[in-house]
């Protein structure tokens, strides 16, 4: 199943409303949202993971819409987040302080005293020194600090090298080499001002192989069965994010057997479980909608220039990231290969290469698919372009969730100095 599917007239819609007329509505280039894809996606991922009641905390970083986590936090989710920015977003967006995982090697003493007074459920600790300095805020503020230690368990995820967080020269968590992840346990378990949440791991995004994951999850079982062992508290085990999508179909993600491996692993193990994902639940409930602004005709190659760019989406560019690319309109033939591009003075700046497409004409509009997760959220204002507005579809009703930015709004935050 697919959020994007043709009508009787096979025009491209999102659940049923046209895409043309969300452009038309709202402009050029948008995002949009599946509001249904988005639950069935989070509700999936639920089911998969209820053998072992795990609780699971949608990754913000995906996807950080107020609208999108409003949305979610509905059907249940909490929000791993990484700065006191996503923190704000979830609470604005209606997720409990206690629902919230804080993770990322580089928290400020700023960011985890926000975390604290929010009450937030859990920080998850990358190295001894992010330990003291929790410990430190915590004993100023007079309050316990709840904290799980992420582990690195020094397993290739087999992803993209920029996307790969699980292996020693990554980095990322504390070294289960050389007991290091054990002794600093003992130190937090030990230190009045934290209360030791348990292990967290995490390694990497976008895994199609469920191999990693297992030698992860084992990995991370066997210290967190020392650590029991020793007589220590461990009564969670966050194990992160990183389920990959099918970005060739664009279709419904699987987790039937990302379950059943959870379920085998944990299942009467004793340890509460957290989950993370982003990608698997956002990516393909969203696509970026663009029009064509022309069509050149190179020696050997045939460019479609859109107005969507490198600096609404970054992926193709930075991971070499595969979106498929269709036209609102019923398909036709393809008459050879084009490459998508952007307006924005730079090579790297496309969408797809080498697609096979149909003719295409100025004014034609085409969606880049499974752009949902690390789509607007990475978006920039490169070349001066506004960033393009987001829209979500619930209940077939389309809502603004935010509008394209606009010239005035990127010029009004600058000051030009008064020069002497
Ligand atoms: N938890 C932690 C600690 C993470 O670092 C991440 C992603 C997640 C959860 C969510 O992972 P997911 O389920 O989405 O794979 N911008 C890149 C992806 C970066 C992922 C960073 N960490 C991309 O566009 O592919």
């Amino acid at each position: 199943m697919s959020a994007f599917y043709r009508d009787a007239h096979n025009h491209l819609t999102i659940d049923g409303v046209s895409l043309d007329g969300l452009m038309a509505e709202f402009g050029s280039p948008l995002y949009v949202y599946s509001g249904a894809g988005l639950e069935r996606a989070f509700t999936a991922f639920q089911a998969a993971v209820a053998p072992v009641s795990g609780k699971v905390h949608f990754a913000l970083k995906a996807n950080s819409a107020l609208g999108v986590i409003a949305l979610l936090a509905r059907c249940g989710a909490g929000a791993d987040i990484v700065s006191a920015g996503e923190l704000a977003r979830a609470l604005a967006a209606g997720i409990a302080a206690g629902d919230v995982v804080f993770s990322g090697v580089g928290k400020t003493a700023a960011d985890i005293r926000a975390a604290l007074a929010a009450g937030i459920g859990q920080l998850n600790a990358e190295s001894a020194e992010e330990v003291a300095q929790i410990s430190a805020v915590a004993a100023a503020m007079g309050v316990v600090a709840p904290v799980a230690l992420r582990v690195n368990v020094d397993v290739d995820a087999g992803t993209h090298a920029k996307i790969s967080t699980g292996q020693r020269s990554n980095k990322f968590g504390i070294s289960t080499d050389q007991r290091e992840a054990a002794s600093l346990y003992a130190s937090i378990d030990a230190d009045p001002h934290i209360k030791p949440m348990g292990l967290a791991v995490h390694i990497g995004s976008q895994i199609c192989d469920l191999a990693p994951f297992e030698r992860a999850y084992a990995a991370l079982l066997d210290v967190a069965n020392g650590l029991r062992a020793s007589g220590l508290d461990v009564p969670c085990l966050d194990l992160g994010g990183g389920v990959g999508v099918d970005y060739q179909q664009a279709s419904d993600t699987d987790f039937s057997a990302y379950g059943a491996l959870v379920t085998r692993l944990f299942k009467d193990s004793g340890f509460a479980l957290g989950f993370e994902p982003g990608r698997a639940i956002a990516a393909n409930n969203g696509a970026l909608l663009t029009e064509v602004i022309y069509v050149k005709q190179g020696d050997n190659k045939r460019f479609v220039i859109v107005d969507a760019a490198m600096n609404d989406l970054i992926r193709p560019t930075l991971y070499d990231a595969y979106h498929p690319i269709v036209t609102l309109a019923p398909p036709q033939n393809t008459i050879g290969k084009a490459d998508i591009v952007g307006p924005v003075c730079e090579t790297g700046d496309y969408l797809g290469l080498d697609r096979d497409m149909p003719t295409l004409a100025a004014g034609d509009k085409l969606a880049v698919l499974s752009a949902g997760a690390y789509g607007a959220v990475m978006a920039s204002s490169y070349n001066t372009r506004p960033p393009a507005g987001e829209v979500l579809v619930h209940d077939g009703k389309a809502h603004l969730l935010r509008p394209a930015r606009s010239f005035d709004s990127l010029l009004a935050e600058e000051t030009i100095p008064v020069f002497d």
